[in-house]
């Protein structure tokens, strides 16, 4: 049992990097023609041509088209949250950071869903910090080598698991000093906690918080729960007096790239909205054709999005709308867009058209997307208000990936530019 409890663990940390198919399409010069749904477009055949008619009319309208047909609906009502500091660490990583523990407990029809967040907060730091907000997949436990890190709550139900579960922990790290000595805090969550990533996950999930779904083939499942679960950690991040409520970046690798993006579509607390080789569903335009397709993806998992999509399996020439939308629900506010080369399953230039696509709508604010539809060069990224770039190497999120958003970020939110008072 203890084997098979590891072997389920070892799946979870390297759940990120999935074989690909042989029977995709890597082949450039067989994307067939394709129109995309016209952006400034709206359904009645009028042109968008100010950031009021956007905001008033066509924004709202792709949100609609791209719950019901993509992500599903997320229902207004409300479950109750309370929260509990279960860990605390004021000289966490050798005294640069302090650590907290919180554990979210939500409240609904009578159930209760646990979820545990882990928060550094850099110790040098002179008035509120820009916060990084971004699931994890294997565990809170296994982003750090930090003894103290608990394991999520969704392990809890594991037989037998402590000894599995130690063994599995620090084996997915995230460069946390180096993100903390740039000046930023960050709060992670095991995205299991919040929907169980398995077609059975719906009963364990916060879905089962709300009351009985009646949106039919609209309804949603775990992106868009992934989604709303960013929400109410950014609810509590705006509580806190060491965050900067104006500063808050939503990050997502890969399936968490495409949570993120709709995240960042519904909540416009989210300053900046990164997308790390998120593909299929997430930045990748689905009319390419390219890499993971439609058919693919809903029927590899089904649990992920409205049961609308599958709709388009083997027919996205008929979706009434593509990727380059979701970004554009971004705007005005910062989008980076990240690929890798080895990942074409992801289709990288997919995702660098996904965001090229999406900058009219950044264009009616006065602000600068891509400019260019040809792609930029390997680790030359582009830093506009829309932000792209690719690296060599396979799918992940690596420290060239994190240093690039650093930058970025620095650059969004003008840290910098004039000596910082903390450092
Ligand atoms: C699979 C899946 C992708 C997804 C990835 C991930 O490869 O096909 O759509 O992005 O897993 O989340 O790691």
């Amino acid at each position: 049992m203890k084997r098979f409890v590891f072997l389920l663990l070892i799946t979870i940390v390297f759940t990120a990097s999935h074989a690909q198919p042989s029977e995709a399409n890597y082949d450039e010069s067989r994307v067939p023609h394709y129109t995309l749904p016209d952006l400034l477009t709206c359904q009645d055949g009028t042109v968008v041509t100010s950031v009021r008619e956007w905001e008033r009319h066509r924004r709202p309208e792709l949100l609609r088209q791209l719950a019901d047909g993509e992500y599903g609906r997320t229902p207004k009502g409300r479950v109750r949250v309370s929260y509990d500091i279960v860990g605390q660490n004021a000289q966490a990583l050798n005294g640069l950071a302090t650590q907290q523990q919180v554990l979210f407990t939500f409240t609904g029809q009578g159930r209760q869903v646990k979820a545990l967040a882990l928060v550094y907060i850099p110790n040098q730091r002179s008035g509120r910090v820009p916060v990084f907000i971004g699931y994890n997949f294997p565990g809170n436990h296994a982003i750090t080598d930090d003894p103290e890190v608990r394991f999520s709550p969704f392990f809890e139900r594991l037989p037998d698991k402590d000894s599995a579960l130690e063994r599995t922990r620090g084996m997915s790290r995230w460069p946390l000093s180096m993100i903390l000595e740039r000046g930023y805090a960050v709060v992670t969550m095991c995205y299991n906690d919040i929907y169980p990533d398995n077609a059975d996950g719906a009963p364990q999930s916060i879905l089962s918080l709300f009351p009985a779904n009646t949106d039919g083939e609209a309804r949603w499942q775990a992106l868009g729960a992934w989604a709303w679960g960013s929400s109410r950690i950014a609810d509590w991040v705006c509580r806190q007096s060491w965050a900067d409520a104006h500063k808050l970046i939503l990050i997502g690798h890969s399936r968490q790239g495409k949570a993120a993006l709709w995240a960042g579509a519904q909540d416009t607390r989210f300053e900046v909205v990164i997308s790390n080789e998120s593909g299929c569903g997430g930045a990748a335009l689905s009319k390419r054709e390219f890499g993971e397709r439609v058919g693919r993806i809903t029927s590899s998992f089904p649990h992920w999005f409205c049961p609308a999509f599958s709709q388009y399996a083997g027919r996205e020439q008929q979706l009434p709308f593509d990727q380059h939308q979701l970004l554009a629900l971004i705007a005005p506010r910062h989008l980076y867009v990240a690929s890798a080369e080895g990942d074409q399953w992801s289709d990288p230039r997919g995702e660098y058209l996904g965001a090229y696509h999406a900058s009219p709508a950044y264009a009616l604010y006065g602000l600068r997307g891509l400019t260019s539809s040809d792609m930029p060069a390997l680790h030359q990224p582009i830093h506009n208000h829309v932000a792209y770039h690719i690296r060599a190497g396979r799918h992940d999120v690596t420290d060239y990936d994190w240093q690039r958003y650093l930058d970025y970020c620095d650059h969004a939110f003008g840290i910098g530019l004039s000596p910082r008072p903390h450092l």
